[in-house]
């Protein structure tokens, strides 16, 4: 019987492309969290485009090419201008299932097995599109994206912070009628939108409300806001998970604390370097903080604006900061234990591995 030729593949040969190709694979094989995700910014411009087309919807740009080629961005706010223009194409509860469905397949291609979803319900209630509605097709897609594709997943009701404490009020008074319905998605409280001048404490009241009514709570906090809105989430708001947190590295007692207490970060590599949050992925800390201890997480915040979806935050983290395939599966593995599942369901995932 022949024997088979041996082959001898040695990596320190292989080209660039064959290597990325091989850890993308790697990237691509282990279970992930996506914790860190805002549904409205996984509205392709190809779907924004046919959302806007089936809702009679103007759009200032002529081409999908166009609309793409405005997404270059000098910082948050500017993101956030073209975010809230280009949720305005939501209108039906078949446009969120849309964009819902099609972020979840999308997902699961990347290897993600569960997802935590941000929303950003005032963007829709403020143009007149009931709570109800957003709610519906969002779970329609959820339900059926855990049937069918395998991928479980809960929704995080975002407060828009640029907006007053008691427009958060009167939003959570409009969700709260759905929790019945939703209960078993909706599990979540956040907190997101420009950061600067809208500190953590002026949403103290509304989220020692959550808490009261069990929601389980996390909030955007040193994004581009200063390390002291990072402690302030956690002391005045009793948050349990921030989302991005980079700007923690200016204060070292708080760096310590996070690892103490192994207080969760979602950070976003892409979304860091397309908003300037960070000049250059090799400027980015997310690799040094990992190195000492603080539990990281890496996901995508508005995969369609970003360039990325999470799998390639994986790649762009990996090959800008050498992390190698042991520090890979850490940052997939803690994408699952800071997750808000239940120790059984982070088991079955760990286990996985
Ligand atoms: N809303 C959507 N993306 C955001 C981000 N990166 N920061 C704050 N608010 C957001
Ligand atoms: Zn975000």
């Amino acid at each position: 019987m022949n024997k088979p030729i041996q082959k001898h593949i040695d990596t320190t040969t292989m080209k660039d492309k064959d290597k990325n190709d091989d850890l993308r694979a790697f990237v691509l094989s282990l279970p992930k969290a996506e914790l860190h995700l805002h549904i409205e910014g996984s509205l392709e411009p190809e779907l924004l485009f046919e959302l806007a087309q089936r809702n009679d919807i103007a759009l200032p740009y002529v081409s999908v090419d166009a609309l793409r080629a405005a997404y270059a961005f000098d910082d948050l706010q500017s993101f956030l201008d073209l975010y809230y223009a280009g949720a305005g194409v939501l209108i039906t509860e078949r446009d969120f299932y849309d964009m819902t469905i099609a972020y979840l397949r999308r997902a699961q291609a990347d290897g993600v097995v569960h997802a935590e979803i941000m929303f950003d319900p005032q963007t829709h209630t403020a143009r007149g599109i009931a709570m109800a509605t957003v709610f519906a097709g969002m779970a329609r897609a959820m339900r059926e994206a855990q049937a069918s594709l395998n991928i479980s997943s809960y929704l995080i009701l975002s407060f828009l912070r640029h907006l007053s404490e008691e427009s958060a009020f009167t939003t959570l008074e409009a969700a709260l009628p759905l929790r019945e319905q939703y209960g078993d998605l909706w599990i979540a409280i956040g907190l997101d939108s420009a950061e600067r001048g809208n500190p953590p404490e002026k949403f103290t009241r509304v989220f020692a409300l959550c808490k009261e009514l069990g929601f389980r709570l996390v909030a955007h906090a040193g994004e581009e806001g200063p390390a002291s809105y990072v402690r302030n989430a956690l002391d005045l708001l009793q948050v349990e998970r921030i989302d991005h947190g980079v700007r923690s590295e200016e204060d070292p007692a708080l760096m310590q604390r996070l690892i103490t207490d192994q207080i969760p970060l979602t950070v976003c590599p892409l979304s860091n370097l397309k908003l300037g949050v960070v000049r250059n992925m090799a400027e980015h800390n997310l690799a040094r903080m990992l190195r000492s201890g603080v539990m990281i997480t890496i996901n995508s915040d508005d995969p369609a604006y970003f360039g990325g979806y999470v799998a390639d935050n994986y790649m762009v983290s990996a090959i800008g900061l050498g992390l190698n395939r042991d520090e890979l599966i850490i940052l997939a593995k803690n994408s699952i234990k800071a997750s808000l599942l239940d120790d059984a369901q982070k088991n079955k995932y760990l286990a996985q591995f």
